[in-house]
């Protein structure tokens, strides 16, 4: 495993991946405020203080060296601003796992910019980083996360029945994972 310092914007076919400023405030917003976008989240809807906080905290996260180091950069399709993040965490450095998350605002959902952004992250995981393996935590009633998962050659491999008080009433988790060998030869 080799410790990444996310310096330069990470540009894929259609997007950029970079780290968020102070200006990504409202597009943060939109996601973070709407019920629909945070129903499998663990937190509720946001009002713009705590958005503003929450991409600071964002725009502060640059490396990944230590266990629990995380980023969550931007998702930014040109002419449209920010429409989405990817979470990426150093889960552990003695097995090279990390955890990988997303969001992305309702408007640009459904137009496979959420799996254009979150490949480009393996890459880095499986690339630079030097990690051996990826997992992603999730509610499995959200099947557009099930299936973003699926759709990135992730496999099913644990489903926890009732093991987290969620927003008020037990819920499940599924997780799903990915080994770097896996990744190259999909
Ligand atoms: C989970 C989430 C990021 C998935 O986003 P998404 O846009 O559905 O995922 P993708 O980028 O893989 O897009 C796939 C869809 O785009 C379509 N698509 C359109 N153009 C495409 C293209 N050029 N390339 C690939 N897919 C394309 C696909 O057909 C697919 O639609 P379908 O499911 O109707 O077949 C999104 O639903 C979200 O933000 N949810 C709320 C937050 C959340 O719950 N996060 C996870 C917490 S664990």
């Amino acid at each position: 495993m080799n410790p990444f310092e996310f310096s330069e914007p990470i540009a894929t076919e259609r997007l950029t991946l970079r780290l968020m400023t102070h200006d990504d405030t409202d597009a943060v917003h939109a996601w973070m405020s709407d019920p629909e976008v945070v129903r499998y989240q663990l937190y509720e809807p946001r009002d713009r203080e705590v958005v503003a906080e929450k991409v600071a905290e964002m725009a502060a996260q640059s490396t990944l060296a230590d266990r629990d180091d995380w980023i969550q950069p931007g998702v930014e399709l040109a002419g449209h601003g920010i429409i989405g993040s990817i979470y990426f965490k150093l889960a552990s450095l003695d097995d090279e796992t990390g955890e990988i998350g997303w969001a992305f605002t309702r408007a640009y959902q459904g137009k496979g910019y959420a799996a254009e952004a979150a490949s480009a992250m393996l890459d880095l995981a499986f690339g630079p980083l030097g990690l051996h393996r990826v997992y992603a935590e999730l509610d499995p009633r959200n099947d557009a996360s099930v299936a973003l998962c699926l759709r990135l050659g992730m496999r099913h491999e644990a489903h926890f029945v009732e093991h987290m008080m969620f927003k008020g009433a037990w819920a499940d988790t599924g997780m799903y994972g990915i080994l770097d060998r896996e990744w190259r030869a999909r």
